[in-house]
């Protein structure tokens, strides 16, 4: 160590530099408000020429460099996050007022010849110091910022889980579930068809040709096509469509039920909406009888409605269908009596019967459209419409209940 190095004002200088750069390297990350960079000190010594500071051969240099490298040592552990560390870097590494650049400016620029090579050699090498410890401090915060989110982001499987209330399956679906497994436990397997459809799925293929009064029944909803479109498209009025689709697809045996929403333009009151949910069955074979239909029905009606339900048959007439009936059960509201407390019952209006679906052995000409041979096989179908049953069996008065998502209503049914 030279003797210039100890000099009255340059120990000054460094005990200056020592008290600031200290409380730097004391502070904390929990302290980074008040942080305090330690290079007033150094900029002091960093912003002196080498003559001012009487300093005159190689070893007072290196020895120069050696106390700037302990500083920025001992300073570089106070970096200890993303934002002190930068500070820390902008302080040694700064373009402007870097404690780096005012060396090269102060130090080596103005060097005397003899002292340039030194003051050159010392310089590299505490810039190759400096800018290797600030990467690794910058890699050992990223490091640890990793590992805190890692640990802020554990799961701990200790902990008893969140309740979400989930909610139920809607009632209609509840009541589709119902049947669907009534009819699979005899022999039914449950097929689906498309909601839009075509004119001739929908009515023609069922022997509904245009014009036919029946189609009067099933006004509906047509889809704005662009000009020259294949086929109109409409919303499907009923599910016996998929009966068509279905022959199209398979040969006989066929038995089926076919679950799905239907639409129909008619006004919203108690017992009609504009979409509604028909269940469709079909079983065609080689010799199925009336007999057959009957009670595949009755066995069907007493699952579901239990063995105090009474059932009839009232004629009736769908074109694809032939005989056609109606299919009534007796009135769960008043026994079938016709009457609750002396008054008329209002849900069967006094009938004391209610019709629950339109049902019937296949009419011929429909095994036309799907060439089955109509002398070899025969079949029954029905549509039921299950907005209207799950009413009957739960007591509901109003079909759109079923569609306003009235919590109230809804969670009676969980
Ligand atoms: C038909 O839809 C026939 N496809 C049923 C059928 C299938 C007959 C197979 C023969 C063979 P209908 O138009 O009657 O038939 O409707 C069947 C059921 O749907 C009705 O009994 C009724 O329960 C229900 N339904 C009809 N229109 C509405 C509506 N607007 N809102 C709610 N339910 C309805």
């Amino acid at each position: 160590m030279g003797r210039v190095f100890f000099r009255p004002p340059f120990l000054i200088l460094f005990a200056a530099w020592v008290v600031v750069t200290s409380k730097f390297v004391a502070r904390t990350c929990a302290s980074q408000d008040s942080l305090q960079l330690p290079m007033n000190p150094i900029e002091n010594s960093a912003a002196k020429k080498l003559a001012e500071m009487g300093v005159a051969d190689a070893s007072r240099v290196a020895a120069l460099f050696a106390e700037v490298r302990e500083r920025f040592d001992a300073a570089a552990g106070g970096a200890c996050d993303e934002s002190s560390w930068k500070a820390f870097r902008d302080a040694w590494l700064g373009r402007k007022s870097g404690v780096l650049t005012l060396i090269t400016d102060n130090w080596l620029k103005p060097a005397s010849p003899e002292l340039k090579r030194a003051v050159g050699a010392g310089l590299n090498e505490l810039r190759a110091h400096v800018e290797a410890k600030i990467e690794e401090r910058r890699a050992a915060i990223e490091a640890r910022a990793d590992e805190t989110a890692a640990a802020r982001d554990r799961v701990d499987l200790s902990l008893p889980g969140v309740i979400r209330p989930i909610g139920s399956r809607h009632l209609i679906r509840q009541v589709f579930e119902e049947i669907e497994d009534i009819f699979v436990s005899i022999g039914f397997s449950v097929v689906e068809g498309p909601e839009i459809e075509t004119p001739y799925y929908n009515f023609e293929a069922l022997n509904i040709p245009e014009g036919h009064p029946v189609r009067d029944d099933m006004d509906t909803f047509y889809l704005e096509l662009p000009k020259g479109a294949a086929s109109p498209l409409l919303l499907r009025t009923h599910t016996s469509p998929v009966q068509i689709r279905t022959m199209e697809k398979r040969q006989p045996p066929v038995r089926v039920i076919v679950p799905g929403k239907v639409y129909r333009r008619d006004n919203p009151d108690a017992t009609h909406s504009f979409m509604f949910h028909q269940i469709e069955g079909l079983a065609v074979d080689a010799d199925i009888t009336f007999c057959d239909f009957t009670g595949t029905i009755e066995y069907f009606v007493k699952e579901f409605f239990g063995a105090g339900v009474k059932t009839r048959f009232r004629p009736s007439y769908f074109p694809f269908t032939e005989p056609s009936v109606e299919f009534d059960a007796s009135c769960p509201f008043c026994g079938g009596t016709g009457t609750t407390a002396a008054a008329t019952c209002g849900k069967c209006k006094g009938a004391g019967w209610i019709e629950l679906f339109g049902a019937g052995m296949v009419d011929p000409a429909v095994y036309g459209f799907v060439n089955y041979d109509a002398k070899k096989v025969s079949g029954f179908a029905f549509g039921i419409g299950i907005d209207r049953l799950a009413m009957l069996k739960y007591g509901i008065d109003d079909i759109q209940v079923f569609f306003q998502n009235d919590v109230r209503f809804l969670r009676q049914f969980p």
